[in-house]
């Protein structure tokens, strides 16, 4: 199984800049024998989408409406991104914490994802939303990626020995075979701590701002493989 890479740009680039990112680093990008999955702003999805088609790159959503279709101002349908987008990032922390988003509303997001064939990434910041979620979500199909809270945008990883503890409840509560992520204040230097101690990959946001760490990051990623 391939390993996965994600970035989440956040609301950090404008159209140019994401543009810019994709052009300058896709080559590279391209040749890595993990899969890179970039999460640009809504309106940057279109554009980076013709700039990955064709490649091995793949994009995703920072988020998705909880309606399928019809009269919600502003929302952004699942409907709408299929096509353009192979995941969608579910009930980030950011989303959970600012938006007040629950595990009901989670749910219809993965499920509304799901239906339009786009895989949802549920983010989880521990076991307990990992347990609620798993009691309502049947048989989706989705990447999980744990978050903790305290390590999201500080600078302070969790240390991987308490990350890794955290891990083998995931797979209790999700089952041995869910793919989970693991995300907060990823580098270079440190995601090697948790590829080995199981995680299927990383969720990364200030580091994948800066293309160089980025890509060093992506080859990390890749040696673990060999
Ligand atoms: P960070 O954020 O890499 O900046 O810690 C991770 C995330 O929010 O997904």
């Amino acid at each position: 199984m391939k390993k996965i890479l994600v970035a989440n740009w956040k609301a950090n680039f404008d159209l140019h800049q994401s543009s810019e990112w994709l052009k300058e680093i896709r080559t590279i990008l391209e040749e890595a024998t993990i899969e890179v999955v970039i999460c640009p702003d809504f309106i940057s999805i279109p554009i980076t989408a013709s700039l990955v088609k064709g490649t091995s790159i793949s994009l995703g959503s920072q988020d998705v409406s909880q309606f399928e279709k019809g009269a919600f101002t502003g929302e952004v349908t699942t409907h709408s991104l299929k096509g353009l987008v192979r995941y969608a990032l579910i009930g980030h922390s950011e989303r959970r914490g600012y938006f007040s988003e629950t595990t009901e509303v989670i749910l219809k997001k993965a499920r509304n994802a799901t239906k339009e064939g786009i895989i949802p990434i549920v983010c989880l910041e521990n076991a307990s939303q990992a347990l609620s979620y798993k009691k309502g979500s049947g048989t989706l199909e989705v990447v999980f990626a744990y978050e903790p809270k305290s390590a999201i945008g500080t600078g302070q990883p969790e240390s991987p020995v308490k990350a890794s503890g955290v891990l083998e409840d995931l797979r209790e509560i999700l089952g041995g075979q869910a793919r989970i992520l693991y995300g907060g204040s990823v580098t270079e230097k440190n995601i090697r701590n948790y590829l080995d101690r199981g995680f299927n990959g990383a969720l990364v946001s200030s580091a994948s701002l800066d293309k160089e760490k980025f890509v060093k990051i992506v080859s990390v990623l890749c040696d673990t493989l060999i």
